[in-house]
């Protein structure tokens, strides 16, 4: 198959030969089902169904109703020659209400799914929170409190319990940055509090959940590789003026080092602690669970961020602004490859970690399907292509990338945005739930494959 597009490459032999090639999604995004076999709501879905919160008022109630159209989607990822497949286990489905009850019907569900993974030779990476608190929970609460941690950490031991037999790769939280700092600062995504001081505890017993999480998955599958999945962005200040340099260190004091530094035996960074004036519920031990030993660290990796100082608000006191570059996404993020590059080698060269996934990558647009059915995505493709190259050029300079997950699988629910942005490497029609996957699916796949051949050429 030839795709007429200028490739940003063709030879991605940097890779390493076992590179792991996988998509992404998430339980809320995809599913629907929102009510059946026992599920209880999340905060997600009150949240979607509060007028005015989610552009077009749409919700996840059906979604790419991937609950029931699982096989289909599954027999999608294995045509794609996916290695892995990264999804998001429904903390409602699992452990539905506060009283700690555990729903065996949602735990079957992600049992078919991961025999039928294995069963097409593809690697599941599950993650056990991608934002669907129990809205049982939140009443309690919420992250501000440290309960919700403490539930955290059971459901995680039940959901190991259940599928540690057969699944090795976990990853805690998806990118808690949005769960505290969107949900509960900006207001944006639900919770949809404006508050610092429950956004700043919400962060903490996000660690906390974090790390009784690892310590539940290790303790029942002693060969469990655990992860963390962050959101980072390099962060560069508007000009070279003094104010906008401290708002730059601000900003990723607020990004970046607020997610790493505790995770990765840092401690909390004090410039920010003090910035944020919210004092940490710290306990005894609590530090060392949150910086227990992971196996990888998950980075998601969407734009840059370049800021100037704005004191109009709350503390952390920066904003971002449009920058030079005027290729955008249709969620008006620039398109900005390097900043891969960047984060990958700064987590090796800063950090010291031994070994990355890209677990997010992947751009919106405006998809339109031809006549003949077919969905040809050129920008994404040269997105795709474009952040692979500074995947490889990571790996060429000493990075530690053992594989990239594509956001998405499947066009999604895009949370606050609705079904309008589209990131999927597989076009959905919402009406007929139809998939067609696109030309960017069809060169991922392409280049999987040719990366893969030259990998057995050279054993
Ligand atoms: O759709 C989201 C995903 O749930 C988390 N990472 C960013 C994606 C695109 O916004």
């Amino acid at each position: 198959m030839t795709i007429p597009e200028r490739h940003f490459v063709n030879d991605l032999s940097a890779l390493p030969d076992d590179f792991v090639w996988g998509a992404a999604t998430a339980a809320y995004q995809i599913e629907g089902a929102v009510d059946e076999d026992g599920r209880a709501p999340s905060i997600w879905d009150t949240f979607s169904h509060t007028p005015g919160k989610v552009d077009n008022g749409d919700t996840g109630d059906v979604a790419c109703d991937h609950y029931h159209r699982w096989p289909e989607d599954l027999g999608i990822a294995g045509q794609l020659g996916l290695d892995a497949y990264r999804f998001s286990i429904a903390w409602p489905r699992i452990v539905p209400q506060a009283d700690g009850r555990v729903n065996q019907a949602g735990l079957d569900f992600y049992d078919r799914l991961t025999d039928s993974l294995l069963e097409k030779g593809i690697t599941p990476f599950p993650t056990l929170y991608h934002w669907d608190l129990p809205q049982a929970q939140q009443d309690r609460g919420g992250w501000p409190v440290r309960e919700t941690a403490e539930r955290f950490g059971e459901y995680a031991e039940v959901v190991a319990g259940a599928l540690g037999d057969r699944i090795t790769n976990w990853a805690t939280l998806n990118e808690p940055l949005c769960s505290a700092w969107i949900g509960h600062l900006d207001g944006n995504m639900a919770p949809g509090l404006k508050d610092l001081t429950a956004a700043v505890r919400a962060s903490y017993h996000l660690h906390l959940g974090h790390g009784l999480a690892v310590q539940a998955l290790r303790a029942a599958i002693p060969n469990a590789s655990i992860g963390i999945v962050n959101n980072l962005s390099p962060v560069h200040p508007a000009t070279d003026s003094e104010g906008d340099r401290l708002a730059a260190q601000r900003g990723d004091g607020h990004i970046n080092r607020w997610w790493l530094d505790p995770i990765l035996g840092r401690g909390y960074p004090q410039d920010m602690v003090e910035l944020y004036g919210v004092e940490l519920p710290v306990r005894d031990g609590d530090l060392e669970l949150i910086s227990a030993p992971l196996d990888w660290i998950g980075l998601n990796y969407y734009f840059r961020q370049i800021v100037t100082g704005d004191t109009t608000g709350p503390a952390p006191h920066f904003r971002q602004v449009p920058g030079p570059n005027v290729e955008h996404t249709a969620m008006d993020w620039e398109v900005h490859g390097p900043g891969l590059e960047q984060l990958l080698l700064r987590l090796t060269d800063d950090y010291g970690v031994q070994k990355i996934y890209v677990t997010e990558n992947g751009s919106a647009y405006q998809d339109v399907v031809g006549a003949d059915g077919s969905v040809h995505d050129p920008e994404r493709t040269e997105y795709l292509e474009q952040h692979l190259a500074a995947c490889a050029r990571a790996v060429s300079k000493g990075a530690p990338l053992a594989g990239y997950f594509a956001w998405s699988l499947l066009d999604n629910f895009e949370w606050a945005y609705g079904y309008d942005k589209r990131f999927g490497l597989v076009h959905v029609d919402y009406k007929t739930q139809q998939r067609t996957v696109k030309t960017s699916g069809r060169r991922y796949a392409e280049l999987a494959a040719a990366h893969r051949l030259r990998g057995r050429r050279a054993a």
